[in-house]
Order: structure tokens, then C-alpha cells, then sequence
């Protein structure tokens, strides 16, 4: 395999909550793959920090475990030790003074390095973790935090997070992530657009009939059920993940592929976005609740079992409608949907065309679909179009929609990297572009409230659905209304 990976400058990387499950299943795993590609200069330094006391020596252990599972072949797993080199361990508790002063120490042992802090941690702790770094001198310049989602559970609380670490650090220091803002996909989606002519003369309500993304996973709530039960669906993948993946498709060409100028455009859309609330709620929103049902073939416990408790109205299911009200998509609904023990784990995002305008074809020539571009963010990343074609021989004219299909992983050759190997390349590099400013994380909780408003105030319950299932029955029918039906990847 060729590389095509720059080092980037030596660097520190702290990762608050370097014990939890993202540390040891993402982000250690992803700096490993980096390093495997050379991608790392020697004097990196990858720094765990967590309350437990603990060992350098028993952390590196631990981290030795995870990329174990993390990379199955040989030659990776035998440049573990060469890894595990940069790797230590800091006990650090964010409410006490304890520790700090020498972990300051030991970073500024080192000047130049860029210093990235990752606060993999709960948000209630991101303002200590902030405050304390202030207090240690270690916010300037070279400084970039990373803060992961949740932002806030609501409008005002994600203003009180932004503003707490907007006290430390500059904007252009603080990078929020969102994950799939760093999938290949989903940055394809910006060459699809921007790099060919073909897509963007029909990138409008002329053209395109409506839009849908579905995010769908097999697993239910796993361990994380006292996170999720305040969270739910709609906090925890439309707000950020959808509502993105909704803003890269809908916003207008940017001038550059500076961050701002990105960023500038994806607010648009947002601000774009019409108003659901208790008006319309009922009309254009579905929350759901799985029971108990199958996943790959086994059964599996309903929502409120895995979560232990009688009763919840959280809801792990979401299919709603979204209107972009501007000139290109007056009209064009987009159509979101998301939920937890679906039947396939699919993320995907469909562009429906419109039906052509005249058929000069026979009856008998069968049904002219409409044409479709899938871009499917995992698995298998890649792009269909669905078009038209003659089936092939004698008898006669016959039509049959068949996909033109590339998948990125046999036309390149290469595997496709996980999100956070280039998200945290680009946090060291200091390039905001794949990441959400401020006023996006804002905007998008401002259409968020007034739904969860909605729901609040609403007599109604998530409808309950079988794990292993597409959702509620509800949700077929929000979209059949409007005389529509959700892709299926056999049409
Ligand atoms: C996270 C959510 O942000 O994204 C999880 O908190 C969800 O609930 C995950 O499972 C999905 O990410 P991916 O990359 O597996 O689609």
C-alpha cells in the first residue's frame, strides 16, 4: 500500500478520561494507525490522564490490550512496544490541586510542542478541566482542547459549556468535534460536489424531489444506558451527527475550504431549518422505543431492560421531516431518520431526483424509477447512482433501474481510516474545517428545543418498536403521506 501521509509537527496529546471506553477504543487506536503509517514523529507524546493512580507501566498494559483488539495483523501488532514508547500516565483528579503542578511540569518540559487536551470526560467537568489548565499556564498559543459531544443537553447549557471554555481558550483553539464530520464519506461528499461538474447544475429543487439520511445501528444502549436515558436519539445523533451530515448536503459552495467559509455556509442551512415545535410536532416527527426482538440472529432484551428501569420516555428512534427554507430546497423535504437495533447497521445519505418530465417509452417497457445518488457513509463506503438502462437482448424494450457503483475501498485500493485518525491530525495541525464553531453547535440546539419542547408537552409516549425492526410503523407512514417510501438498497 502507498502512503500518502505527511508527519505532521511533534506533538502532546492529553487525553482527559484516557481510561474510558473512546480513549482505548478510538483514540488510542487511531494514533496507533498514524504511527503505523509514519505519520507520527518520535518525540510525540500520547498522555493518558484519569483519577484511578496508576502505573505508566499498568496503563501501557491496559492501552497494549485495546490496540490489540483495535488491529488484527501481524506486523501492526509487533510495533506495539514501539507505540507504547510514547504513551504514559498521569493521575489527575480536575477538582483537586493535586498532581497538576507536576503534570504541567513535565509538559512544559517540552516548549514547542503543539499541546492538544482531549476531554473525553463528562461535560459537568469540562469547566475545572479548562479553569486548571488556565491556572497551569498551559491555554496559550500551541494549546488546542477538543471537546466531544454531548455540548450541552440543551440551548442555554451548551452556552453555558461555550462560554465556560471560551473563558480559557480562543475560538480558534477549541475544536468540537463531531465524528462524522471525519468519515471519508462525508468529506467525499464535498469532492462529489465541488470537484465535478456533473452533480451541482441539479443540486436544487428543480432537480432533486428530496432528500433522506439514515443513521442505523444493531446495537442497543450497551453500558451507556444512565448517559443515553438523559440523552436520547435526537440529542445524541440529530443534533450533531445528522443535523451535520443534513448541512453538508444542503449548503451553498463555499468560496474556499477555509474553516470559516465552510462553517459560514453549514450555518446557513441551520438558520435555514423550519421551526418544528408543538404546532407540527405531531405531523412531522416519530420517537420510538425498541422491545425486545433480534439482533444478528439472537435475541435480545428491550430498551428498558438494558436499562434496568420500569419506565422511561426516552426515546432510541427518530424519523422526522425537515424543511431547508431557502430558494434552492423550498419544497424538498429532507427526510431524517435514526435509531438503535435496527435490522443493518447502515448510515446513508440518498439524493432522490425527480421523475423525468415525459416518458416517450412503452408500457410495456416497465416503470421508470427515479434516479437516486447513495453515498453510503459505512459499511462499505462508497456511491451509487441508480439509473435507468435498456436490460440487455432481444424482447423488446425493457427498462430496469441498475446502480453505477463504486466502492471507495476497490477503486483506491486502500482501507478506509477511521474518523479520528484524520480528525486528530487535524487538531494538531489546527485545521477547524471538519470541526462545529460555536454558533453551529448553538443553531443546532435552537431547532432541537422547541421539538424536545414539543415531546415534553405532548400526552404521547415514544411508540414502542421490535429490536431487529425499522422503527415504529409511524415512521413508514411519515413518509408515505407524502406519497414516498424509504430507500431500500435492493431498488
Ligand atoms: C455516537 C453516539 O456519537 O455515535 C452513539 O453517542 C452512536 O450512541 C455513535 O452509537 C455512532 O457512531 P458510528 O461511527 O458507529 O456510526
Amino acid at each position: 500500500m502507498i502512503t500518502h501521509a505527511k508527519p505532521v509537527v511533534a506533538f502532546d496529546l492529553v487525553i482527559f478520561g484516557g481510561t474510558g471506553d473512546l480513549a482505548m477504543r478510538k483514540l488510542l487506536p487511531a494514533m496507533f494507525r498514524r504511527f503505523l503509517d509514519g505519520q507520527l514523529p518520535a518525540p510525540c507524546r500520547l498522555i493518558g490522564v484519569a483519577r484511578e493512580q496508576q502505573s505508566t507501566d499498568t496503563y501501557r498494559q491496559r492501552v497494549s490490550e485495546a490496540l490489540r483488539k483495535a488491529v488484527k495483523e501481524d506486523d501492526a501488532i509487533a510495533r506495539i512496544d514501539a507505540f507504547l514508547g510514547m504513551v504514559s500516565y498521569h493521575p489527575l483528579d480536575a477538582t483537586s490541586d493535586t498532581g497538576w503542578e507536576d503534570f504541567a511540569q513535565d509538559l512544559k518540559s517540552i516548549e514547542d510542542h503543539v499541546r492538544v487536551f482531549y476531554l473525553s470526560t463528562s461535560p459537568g467537568i469540562f469547566v475545572d478541566i479548562c479553569e486548571r489548565l488556565r491556572q497551569h499556564g498551559l491555554n496559550g498559543e500551541g494549546s488546542r482542547v477538543v471537546i466531544e459531544k454531548p455540548i450541552g443537553h440543551d440551548l442555554a447549557s451548551a452556552c453555558e459549556i461555550n462560554d465556560a471554555v471560551g473563558a480559557v481558550f480562543a475560538e480558534n483553539q477549541i475544536f468540537r468535534i463531531d465524528h462524522y464530520l471525519g468519515k471519508e464519506t462525508v468529506q467525499n461528499l464535498l469532492a462529489l460536489r465541488f470537484a465535478n461538474v456533473l452533480f451541482e447544475p441539479l443540486w436544487n429543487a428543480a432537480h432533486i424531489d428530496h432528500v433522506q439520511i439514515t443513521v442505523a445501528e444493531t446495537v442497543g444502549v450497551e453500558q451507556r444506558g444512565p448517559y443515553y436515558d438523559h440523552a436520547g436519539a435526537l440529542r445524541d445523533m440529530v443534533q450533531n451527527h445528522l443535523l451535520q451530515l443534513l448541512c453538508m448536503v444542503a449548503m451553498e459552495p463555499p468560496a474556499s475550504l477555509n474553516a470559516d467559509t465552510v462553517r459560514d455556509e453549514k450555518l446557513k442551512v441551520l438558520h435555514a431549518l423550519k421551526t418544528i415545535d408543538a404546532g407540527n410536532a405531531g405531523q412531522v416527527t416519530v420517537r420510538g422505543q425498541y422491545r425486545a426482538g433480534s439482533a444478528n440472529g439472537q435475541s435480545v432484551p428491550g430498551y428498558l431492560e438494558d436499562l434496568g428501569s420500569p419506565a422511561s420516555d426516552t426515546e432510541t428512534f427518530v424519523a422526522l421531516k425537515a424543511q431547508v427554507c431557502n430558494w434552492r430546497w423550498a419544497g424538498v423535504p429532507f427526510y431524517l431518520r435514526t435509531g438503535k437495533r435496527m435490522p443493518h447497521r447502515v448510515s446513508e445519505i440518498i439524493i432522490h431526483f425527480r421523475d423525468i418530465p415525459y416518458s416517450i417509452f412503452a408500457e410495456s417497457s416497465g416503470r421508470i424509477s427515479a434516479n437516486k445518488l447513495v453515498l453510503r457513509l459505512q459499511p462499505d463506503e462508497g456511491v451509487k447512482l441508480w439509473m435507468m438502462a435498456k436490460y440487455p437482448g432481444p424482447g423488446g424494450l425493457r427498462l430496469q433501474s441498475v446502480p453505477l457503483d463504486m466502492s471507495f475501498a476497490e477503486a483506491f485500493g486502500v482501507q478506509q481510516p477511521d474518523a479520528y485518525e484524520r480528525l486528530l491530525l487535524d487538531v494538531v495541525r489546527g485545521n477547524l474545517t471538519l470541526f462545529m464553531r460555536r454558533d453551529e453547535v448553538e443553531a443546532a440546539w435552537k431547532w432541537i428545543d422547541p421539538i424536545l419542547a414539543a415531546w415534553a408537552e405532548s400526552p404521547d409516549s415514544p411508540r414502542s418498536y421490535t429490536a431487529g425492526t425499522w422503527g415504529p410503523s409511524a415512521s413508514v407512514a411519515l413518509i408515505e403521506r407524502d406519497g414516498r417510501t424509504w430507500h431500500d438498497d435492493d431498488h
